[in-house]
C-alpha cells in the first residue's frame, strides 16, 4: 500500500471519504469498512485508516468510488408533478432531469411527494444529508398547507400535540394560521421529523382535506426567491455555514 505522509492534507479518514461520496453518514460508512467491503489499492481497509482519494484506488464492493473534487449542494424549488427518486419510475417526470447533471453522488435530503412543491436539497455531502434528515437531530421543517375551510382550535391542538401514525404519535408540531376563510385557509406547520407523507397523513387523520402542500424551509435553509422548477447552487461559504449550523465540525480529517 502506498505510503503517504500524515501531513498531506489530502490524507483523509476513510469513513469521511466514503460519506463525502454519498454513501451515508460517517457512522454508517464505518460499518462498510468493518464489513470488509472497502479496499484501498487492492487491500481490504481497516477502521481508522486514512487514504488519499486523489491518488489511491478506493473501491466499495469492487466499484471504484468517485470522489467529488468539491462538495456540491443545490437548493431547488420543486414543482408539482415530479417524482423524487434516483431511479426511473415508469416514465414519471423525474426531479433529477431538472438538475444540470445527474450525478450518483448527488443525493436528495427529505423526499417530497409527487404533488408536493417547495424546498428540496441535493448534496454530495453525505454527512450533511444525514444531519438534515435523521429524526434524532430534530431539524425543523416548515410547510405551508392550503386546506379546505378553517382549522378549528381542536384540530390545531391535535396537530400540535401529536397524531397517531402507524401506532406512534408524531412529535409535537407548531401550527400557525396565516390566513383563513370559509372556503380555504393557509396554515403553516413546523415538524421535526420526516415520516412518509407525514403532513398529508396528519391532516387526513383528523378529516381535513389538503389542497396544496409546499415546504418552505429545512433548518436554516429557505426557499427565498428561487422560482418554481429552478435551483441555486450554494456557495462554499454558505455550505460551510450550513454544516456548522447542523453541528458538523469543519476539520479536514
Ligand atoms: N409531508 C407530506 O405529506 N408530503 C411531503 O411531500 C412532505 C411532507
Amino acid at each position: 500500500m502506498k505510503k503517504i505522509s500524515n501531513s498531506d492534507p489530502n490524507f483523509i479518514r476513510l469513513q469521511k471519504i466514503l460519506s463525502k461520496c454519498g454513501y451515508g453518514s460517517r457512522r454508517s460508512c464505518e460499518e462498510l469498512i468493518l464489513e470488509g467491503r472497502v479496499t484501498i489499492d487492492g487491500q481490504v481497509a481497516k477502521l481508522g485508516m486514512k487514504a488519499n482519494p486523489f491518488e489511491q484506488s478506493i473501491l466499495l464492493d469492487d466499484q471504484l468510488i468517485s470522489y467529488p473534487t468539491e462538495d456540491t449542494t443545490i437548493v431547488m424549488n420543486k414543482p408539482s408533478g415530479f417524482i423524487v427518486s434516483t431511479k426511473d419510475e415508469n416514465g414519471i417526470p423525474n426531479i433529477y432531469n431538472l438538475l444540470p447533471y445527474h450525478s450518483n453522488t448527488l443525493r436528495y435530503a427529505g423526499r417530497l411527494d409527487v404533488n408536493t412543491e417547495g424546498l428540496l436539497l441535493f448534496s454530495t455531502d453525505g454527512e450533511l444529508i444525514y444531519r438534515l434528515t435523521h429524526p434524532k437531530f430534530e431539524i425543523k421543517k416548515v410547510y405551508e398547507v392550503i386546506i379546505e375551510g378553517r382549522l378549528s382550535k381542536n384540530a390545531q391542538a391535535q396537530l400540535n400535540y401529536g397524531i397517531n401514525l402507524d401506532g406512534t404519535l408524531t412529535k409535537p408540531a407548531n401550527i400557525k394560521i396565516i390566513s383563513e376563510s370559509q372556503d380555504r385557509s393557509v396554515v403553516e406547520i413546523i415538524i421535526h421529523e420526516g415520516r412518509n407523507h407525514q403532513v398529508r397523513r396528519m391532516f387526513e387523520a383528523i378529516g381535513i382535506t389538503i389542497f396544496h402542500l409546499r415546504r418552505i424551509s429545512i433548518g436554516p435553509l429557505n426557499l427565498g426567491a428561487i422560482k418554481r422548477g429552478k435551483y441555486k447552487v450554494i456557495s462554499k461559504g454558505e455550505l460551510e455555514k450550513l454544516r456548522v449550523t447542523v453541528g458538523i465540525s469543519t476539520g479536514t480529517n
